[in-house]
């Protein structure tokens, strides 16, 4: 059995991948109204994929979710929190989880900028402790990111690659060092794209083209940053300048582009018009 803890976009979504593989999954939520709505997204999700997947019957895999405000029992091998990105709160869910769980049940954090030695510094047993940085959206993406604190174990990164693994999913195992892999490359990588078009090197389009038919990537960086939102990679280059250097400072045309509300896909312009 697993228990995830927070049930938004991505705890609905991680629930979603552990009921894929025929897990109990225990859903912790904080009143009933979010526990309908987490179990609103987990029916969607799963009814989405049944529509490509013979062998997947939505309603048997609801019936292993126990979405609840409590813990319930507490037989589980990993507990996953998928709450708001705030190192205080998520500190003080676990320091209360560890009363609750017994020592050999794996913590996982879902944070995607917060430092697990950080998080792990108010456990009594931190060697149990480990970054599991899944990607949206969960259940068909196939990176997990384990992040690997000062004081997380051996047997404890093992344990998670084996849970990865068991997922259908591709394990990376990082050092805990700010952006791990995937933001730290991606954020380099799309703030010298937006450094180019605003100096007017080539078009947007063909900065993309380059990434995509030069490098295989499957999409350019600056379209990439148009679905993540302009104001998310702002933030989290902001995050990395402080963290890492200069070298990760924003260019003036994103912050510029988010003061005006061009924060991409989801108001409609970015570098593109959606
Ligand atoms: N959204 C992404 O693309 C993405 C990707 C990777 C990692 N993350 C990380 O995942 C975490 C969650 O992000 P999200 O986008 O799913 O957020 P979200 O706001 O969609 O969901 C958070 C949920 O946690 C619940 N919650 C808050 N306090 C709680 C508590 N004490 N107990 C139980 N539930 C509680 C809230 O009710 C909410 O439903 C963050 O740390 C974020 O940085 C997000």
């Amino acid at each position: 059995m697993i228990v995830v803890v927070g049930g938004g976009t991505m705890g609905a979504g991680i629930a979603t991948s552990f009921l894929l593989i025929g897990e109990e999954v225990t859903l912790v939520e904080t009143s009933i109204e979010f526990i309908e709505g987490a179990i609103g997204r987990v029916t969607e999700s799963l009814e989405r994929l049944a529509r490509k997947r013979d062998d997947l019957d939505p309603a048997e895999a609801l019936t292993r979710l126990d979405a609840r405000t409590d813990h319930g029992s507490v037989d589980a091998a990993l507990v996953i929190e998928a709450v708001p990105e705030d190192l205080a709160l998520k500190q003080a869910m676990f320091t209360s989880l560890e009363e609750i769980y017994p020592p050999n049940t794996i913590f996982a954090s879902n944070t995607s900028s917060l430092s697990i030695t950080a998080m792990a510094s108010v456990l009594a047993s931190p060697e149990r402790f480990i970054g599991m940085h899944f990607f949206n959206p969960v259940p068909v993406s196939s990176l997990v990111e384990l992040v690997v604190g000062e004081s997380t174990s051996d047997t404890t990164v093992a344990d998670a690659r084996a849970w990865v693994e068991r997922l259908g999913k591709t394990p990376i195992v990082v050092k805990d060092s700010p952006g791990f892999a995937s933001s730290r490359l991606g954020i380099a990588l799309g703030m010298e794209a937006i450094r180019m078009f605003e100096s007017g090197v080539a078009s947007a389009a063909d900065i993309d083209s380059a990434m995509q038919l030069g490098y295989h990537h499957p999409m350019g960086p600056l379209k990439l940053t148009d679905l993540v939102g302009l104001d998310i990679r702002l933030a989290i280059a902001e995050h990395l300048a402080v963290e890492l250097g200069p070298r990760f400072e924003p260019p003036e045309l994103l912050r510029s582009m988010v003061a005006e509300g061009k924060l991409g896909k989801k108001s409609a312009e970015g570098f593109y018009v959606w």
